[in-house]
């Protein structure tokens, strides 16, 4: 593992987080991003990082000294056995991007997209190697969040789905292989729903940004981390589980509780959401809410890893 080299693609909020998760694992890193000030920004933002990456463990060798930036595609990828794509979400721009990473990496290189929404298929269009591509979608902050979907395109070998379930594994994540393309993925197309009706919320003038947050933090926020949807209806239903719970609340799926689809994005709504986000976060810099977040989730990560009904079960066999 730790003789491979990885490259990364666009280093921005996504590729420096997948940076930090793979020195931290032990890998040597080559990273690109044409962007003024580019390497300055990345090596800040892995310097904030490594604080917690060293508090979920490091492994043997690693070192934030590893990390090379290259002044093109082809120089970063050329040597690399995994790439890692993070340009923005534009599926032209990505093609375009994917293309050339095609061109020059070696032909039995990995390449891991971490678009949010496009399918794989619509990605791996007129590549010379276009069963070497995946859809690896992870979350903010990489180095932390253990969640990365892998998604195969119509052209990707099983071989290579595999061989990407080995790789993000092997840097301690937990993978979702999604075995049906669809845009959004699965994770998203959930986080979209809750998106779309909390921006209606505040568009309706129904509550403000910060009671929006405040209805999901301090109740469903709690719970979603350790149980999903499914296993909290089930609770939800006392002793008789999901049974119960479905009798009671199913006639309720036919009322007008959800929009779902999105409001249209108007001035006023951006203005209303933009000052809302930023009085919310009462004087205190990105940055500082930032490591503010890193902190919690550190300790949450800690604590869901003890109490995950999976994690349960295998240490009770
Ligand atoms: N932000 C998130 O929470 C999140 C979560 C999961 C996945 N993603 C996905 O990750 C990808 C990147 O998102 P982000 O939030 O990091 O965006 P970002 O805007 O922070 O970073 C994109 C980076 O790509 C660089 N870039 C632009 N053109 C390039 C090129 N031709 N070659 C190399 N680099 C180039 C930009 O300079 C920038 O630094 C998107 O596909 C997004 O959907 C984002």
């Amino acid at each position: 593992m730790a003789n491979q080299t990885v490259a990364v693609v666009g280093t921005g909020v996504i590729g420096n987080g997948w940076i930090a998760r793979m020195l931290a694992s032990g890998y040597d890193v080559v990273a690109t991003d044409p962007a003024e000030g580019a390497e300055g920004r990345m090596r800040h933002a892995v310097e904030q990082s490594w604080a917690y990456v060293e508090e979920l463990g490091l492994a043997d060798g690693a070192s934030k000294d590893r990390l090379t930036f290259a002044g093109s595609i082809e120089e970063a990828v050329r040597d690399a056995d995994f790439i890692q794509e993070n340009v923005p979400e534009r599926e032209d721009l990505k093609q375009m991007v994917l293309k050339e990473i095609d061109q020059y990496a070696k032909p039995d290189a990995l390449i891991g997209s971490s678009t949010s929404g496009i399918m794989p298929t619509e990605l791996q269009e007129n590549l010379q190697h276009p069963e070497r591509i995946v859809v690896a979608h992870p979350f903010h902050p990489v180095y932390i969040l253990p969640l990365v979907e892998v998604v195969g395109g119509k052209q990707t070998t099983k071989e290579n789905i595999a061989n990407a379930k080995n790789f993000y594994e092997g840097m301690g994540m937990s993978v979702l292989h999604v075995r049906n393309e669809i845009e959004g993925h699965i994770a998203d197309r959930l986080i979209e729903a809750i998106w779309r009706e909390s921006l209606h919320i505040v568009n309706e003038g129904i509550a403000t940004t910060e009671e929006v947050d405040k209805a999901f933090t301090h109740g469903a926020g709690m719970r979603y981390a350790q149980y999903g949807p499914f296993l909290t209806f089930h609770l939800a239903g006392g002793e008789g589980g999901m049974r119960h719970m479905l009798k009671q609340f199913g006639p309720a799926l036919k009322k007008p509780w959800t929009k779902l689809e999105a409001p249209e994005l108007t001035d006023e709504l951006y203005e209303k959401v933009v000052e809302g986000c930023e009085q919310q976060s009462n004087g205190m810099t990105m940055s500082e809410l930032d490591q503010n977040r890193n902190e919690f989730l550190v300790k949450l990560y800690e604590l869901v890893q003890e109490y995950w009904p999976q994690e349960k079960n295998k240490t009770q066999v």
